[in-house]
């Protein structure tokens, strides 16, 4: 793992979003593996501010999103889908047709998780993920198991993760408690991985994530074995790792 220090929020996003236009500057029609969460915000608001002043171009651009919540419809605020709209794709000229969430509305679990698969595996999968890490060392909505999952599938949110995010919701009995995420097999098959994380409530994950083991127990481990992952972190999520 490649380890970038930045010195707070709006550093580790520029930095972020630097290597997101490169890749996207060397190959146009790439693919981007998107994710959600405050974490990527700042960096979809500087790759925005850069496409406004004509220095990237997504016209040719392809985008598959790591997860959505069970349940909810595309339009709900709440969705990913809606998410992605507002904080990103609505503001830069790419083609909405080749933006691709997994789709909450539908209640067929397992025929929902199938397309999803068969769309990412026929797309030939990101050539950039970008992911954020959950307090627990989740990725998607990957939560710690005893074993790392394989393709996209719904998962049980934890009683954790459910807090953290109802800081999103009016109350905290609105957030979904299940959720469709890309497994963490599928997340390993992009070509690079950026994976970006800001605060002090991070330090421990990353901390897990770049000196553990490779666990389940922490799913951000694993990335420990991509030929090619950075982590962007700021000062406060790499206060627990003297040694990066
Ligand atoms: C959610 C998302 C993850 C994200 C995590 C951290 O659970 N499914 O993809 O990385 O939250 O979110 P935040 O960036 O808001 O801390």
């Amino acid at each position: 793992m490649k380890i970038i220090h930045a010195k707070d929020y709006a550093d580790m996003s520029r930095k972020a979003a630097n290597i997101i236009s490169a890749q996207v500057i060397l190959k146009p029609d790439c693919i981007l593996g998107l994710a959600t969460g405050s974490t990527p915000i700042g960096a979809y608001q500087q790759l925005i501010k850069w496409y406004e002043k004509g220095d990237v171009d997504f016209a040719q651009v392809s985008t598959y999103n790591l997860d959505e919540y069970r349940g909810l419809l595309h339009d709900d605020p709440q969705s990913y889908h809606f998410f992605m709209r507002d904080n990103f794709f609505n503001h830069i000229n790419i083609d909405l047709s080749r933006t691709h969430v997994p789709d909450g509305s539908t209640t067929d679990a397992a025929a929902a998780c199938a397309e999803y698969d068969r769309m990412v595996a026929a797309a030939g999968y990101p050539d950039l993920q970008l992911l954020g890490i959950g307090n627990n060392g989740h990725i998607g909505f990957n939560e710690p198991d005893d074993h790392f999952s394989a393709g996209t599938h719904c998962v049980d949110l934890t009683e954790s993760t459910i807090e953290a995010n109802s800081r999103l919701f009016d109350n905290i009995d609105d957030v979904p408690r299940q959720a469709y995420t890309m497994g963490v097999q599928t997340i390993m098959y992009a070509r690079m991985i950026v994976i970006a994380a800001s605060g002090e409530k991070k330090a421990q994950a990353v901390r897990d994530m770049c000196f553990g083991p490779v666990t389940p127990s922490c799913p951000a481990s694993i990335l420990q074995l991509h030929t090619n992952c950075v982590v962007v972190a700021d000062e406060a999520a790499l206060s627990l790792c003297p040694e990066a």
